[in-house]
């Protein structure tokens, strides 16, 4: 549970991949690299993905499509309108029927329980695309965003051997702040970074309802972990709080999510009032005391109530790189899920 170093091995062909693209057109030495390079897996060839989304996306539907071809395979887009789930045909029905003419679900649904009812019931692997709880391929994304920046943290540059993006960057253990709703984005990072020796600091409002949920924190529980006020414990304690100055403190990233989830549209004058200072800005990093070269991050759609301006498109900000991950990322999970997870049962099986 407590590993500080997290290996990806498996998103190597993908992230030489994205290094081509990076070395497109630039002389004798990105030619020399795209020599090196391989092509992606084909293992969606022939193959099928069905995306079933309930709710909008632009990111991670585009990465999905995207993936799906550069892989060898197509991605179905089966949006609420299309299809008959959960309106004319149960979830269980629905998963059974397309598990048995595509190779794996992609799904974004509503309430957390639809996804586990179509993992119950399809025959085929079923990943996450976004639930009321959880965000998970987003966290990969910013992991993977992270270490393509571990230059900002680490104090000695990476030596001249190093091959980036194959050999993932080391971190060092990162102080990560989180400001705002405690949404499905955070709640992956609850679950992720603590155990990779990254101290996690998160600050929202006062009110029930910002709490972190149930299921969440029995989850985080289960894991070892813990959360609550107190300061000066190891990573394995989440520090939880209501102000957003004592969250940021000593912080390298700061990150924040929307604070009108989709779904929420009709609480959004309250919830404008309930966050009011919750803004990620220079003078609140500044205040609060957060490292001097602290990056920003945001899995976006972004509104500029949750970060100004000047934070957002600043030299702080990761944005858009950890966008452009997302693409990468879920392209290694649909090859390694949907494209060979017939090659690893025992991950399944987990
Ligand atoms: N970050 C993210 O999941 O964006 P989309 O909702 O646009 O897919
Ligand atoms: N918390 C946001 C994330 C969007 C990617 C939502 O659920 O709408």
């Amino acid at each position: 549970h407590h590993q500080r170093r997290f290996s990806l091995p498996w998103l190597a062909p993908f992230l030489l991949q994205k290094q081509d693209g990076e070395f497109k057109g630039k002389g004798k030495k990105s030619k020399e690299k795209r020599e090196q390079l391989r092509m992606p897996s084909q293992s969606l060839f022939n193959k099928s993905v069905a995306l079933l989304f309930s709710k909008r996306s632009t990111r991670t539907r585009v990465s999905a499509e995207t993936s799906a071809v550069l892989l060898g395979g197509r991605a179905l887009f089966l949006g609420r309108e299309d299809i008959q789930l959960g309106v004319n045909e149960s979830l269980r029905d629905s998963a059974r029927v397309i598990g048995g003419m595509c190779q794996g679900i992609f799904a974004r649904v509503g309430e957390h329980e639809e996804i586990e009812e179509l993992a119950a019931h399809s025959p085929v692997p079923v990943l996450n695309a976004l639930s009321s709880l959880w965000h998970p391929t987003q966290i990969l994304a910013d992991l993977l965003t992270l270490h393509d920046h571990a230059h900002l943290f680490n104090p000695t540059p990476p030596s001249s051997s190093s091959k980036p993006y194959v050999d993932l960057a080391p971190l060092p253990p990162l102080t990560i702040a989180w400001l705002g709703d405690s949404t499905n984005v955070l709640h992956d990072m609850l679950v992720t970074y603590p155990r990779l020796g990254h101290h996690l600091r998160v600050a929202t409002p006062a009110k029930e309802a910002y709490q972190c949920p149930k299921p969440i924190r029995e989850r985080v529980e289960s894991l070892g972990l813990s959360i609550g006020e107190e300061e000066g414990k190891g990573p394995g304690h989440i520090v939880w709080t209501e102000d957003p100055r004592v969250a940021v403190k000593g912080a390298d990233v700061v990150v924040t999510d929307t604070w009108i989830s989709m779904g929420q549209e009709d609480e959004k004058a309250q919830r404008l009032c309930d966050f009011a200072g919750y803004q990620v800005t220079e003078a609140l990093c500044k205040e609060g005391g957060a490292k001097e070269n602290w990056a920003f991050m945001h899995c976006l759609p972004r509104k500029a109530e949750e970060v100004d301006d000047e934070v957002f498109y600043g030299p702080r900000s990761l944005v858009f790189p950890e966008n452009d991950n997302r693409k990468w990322t879920i392209m290694a999970l649909f090859d390694l899920l949907f494209g060979k997870w017939d090659l690893y049962p025992e991950m399944l099986a987990q």
